[in-house]
């Protein structure tokens, strides 16, 4: 019999990771501007950008540094207002509180997506949008970009969870005109921590490049595409030299280490998450009181974790769901009904404005999330599937019974 699996663990880091790293050991250049050249974060940035299609990559801490960054180096003035949807992690308002901006709240529909007629409503009286492709489930692109154009609002998009998704066959994230990945362990590639941001622009990377901590003229060691160093890249490091705080941000090279030899692997990962994802999705679309939301058409994601909602069920039901499920093996997250949890809007109570979200609330109380690492097995896969359903048909019994 198989067991419930163990959800938590990523994949073991291949093996070129800890080659790499035993060298970093030996010479101890653990830090990105020490070699004049060819540093691990430095390939990563050319690799990275070249993998995503874009001009520009700069590796930092973390994904909410690289949305803290993309705030700044749009030089928005103190209390600029960013639209954000209202169903994302604490770390995204945060960081805009970081950046001495305020953060906008927006509804969310029951398909984890922006709601676009909210979004257009309270688009004129903002500077910026960030948007969150919440659990890579990618909002409507095509509409945002659209409306956001029409206004000149620049759109950073949150892709934390999105490395591999594609709109249209273009990589999330080249779409707006800053994209922000994380390596944070549950992403599709792990190094702990870290995160990436991209850009054609190469005003906005120069002054994220400077005020992420390449201080003096470390810039230098910034490339564009395919290693030139632009002159359009060098005028704008000319202009921003000396006029930008430094924030010191930077990855380590321990850092770019264990993702590059992660990239290789990405494909077949957003290969097999997505076959998981749509297998087990396919197995819980058969219950009456379980919806997995279908994705927009011009998406192709890369998921590793799933998100349904329960259908006609209460919020005592929902919790005997969960508790049952987690009896039997399988934790299932419920955003709007664990305690503190922080993709609740409602727990963000350090936001200087709070705003009721009736639409995004509903979502968050019946929404369910449960994680699907890219490693699992079919077997695996119908365990936590036949789990789910268990759990579901243990609480619904008494309903179908007496018809209710
Ligand atoms: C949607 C979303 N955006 C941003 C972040 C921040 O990523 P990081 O932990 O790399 O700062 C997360 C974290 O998981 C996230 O879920």
């Amino acid at each position: 019999m198989t067991l419930p699996p163990n959800v938590h663990d990523a994949e073991p880091i291949p093996a070129a990771a800890r080659d790499a790293i035993d060298a970093l050991m030996q010479s101890g250049d653990l830090f990105r501007y020490t070699a004049p050249q060819d540093a691990p974060v430095a390939l990563l940035e050319s690799e990275f950008a070249e993998l995503l299609g874009t001009k520009y990559a700069l590796a930092v801490s973390s994904c909410s540094a690289a949305l803290f960054l993309s705030l700044k180096a749009l030089g928005l003035p103190r209390d600029a207002r960013v639209l954000i949807p209202g169903f994302t992690f604490a770390a995204v308002p945060s960081s805009v509180i970081h950046a001495d901006c305020i953060p906008v709240l927006c509804e969310v529909g029951d398909n984890y997506r922006i709601d676009m007629d909210d979004f257009a409503a309270k688009l004129d009286n903002v500077q910026a949008v960030i948007i969150s492709h919440m659990r890579g489930h990618t909002s409507d692109m095509d509409a945002i970009m659209t409306l956001c154009s029409a206004r000149d609002i620049p759109v950073i998009e949150d892709a934390a969870h999105s490395l591999g998704t594609t709109w249209h066959g273009r990589n999330i994230g080249t779409i707006g005109k800053i994209g922000c990945f994380s390596f944070q362990s549950y992403k599709m590639i792990n190094a702990g921590e870290g995160g990436i941001l991209i850009t054609d622009d190469a005003d906005l990377v120069a002054r994220a490049v400077i005020m992420s901590g390449a201080y003096e003229h470390n810039w230098k060691k910034h490339k564009g595409p395919r290693g030139d160093n632009s002159s359009e890249l060098k005028e704008a490091f000319g202009r921003w030299q000396n006029q930008l705080p430094l924030y010191n941000l930077r990855m380590s090279n321990l850092s770019a280490a264990v993702i590059r030899p992660q990239m290789p692997e990405l494909a077949r990962r957003v290969h097999d998450g997505l076959q998981n994802h749509d297998y087990v999705a396919e197995r819980l679309n058969s219950s009456p009181y379980i919806n997995v939301p279908a994705p927009l058409v011009p998406e192709r994601r890369a998921p590793d974790s799933i998100q349904f909602n329960l259908v006609d069920l209460s919020d005592d039901d929902i919790r005997a769901f969960a508790a049952a499920s987690e009896a039997r093996g399988v934790k299932v997250q419920v955003f709007g009904l664990s305690e503190d949890n922080a993709r609740a809007f409602w727990n963000w109570q350090f936001l200087p404005e709070q705003t009721e979200l009736p639409q995004t609330r509903n979502m968050l109380m019946k929404a369910c999330d449960v994680r699907l690492p890219v490693r699992l097995t079919g077997a695996e896969l119908d365990v936590i599937a036949d789990i789910l359903l268990a759990s579901v048909g243990e609480i619904t019994a008494p309903k179908i019974a007496f018809g209710t």
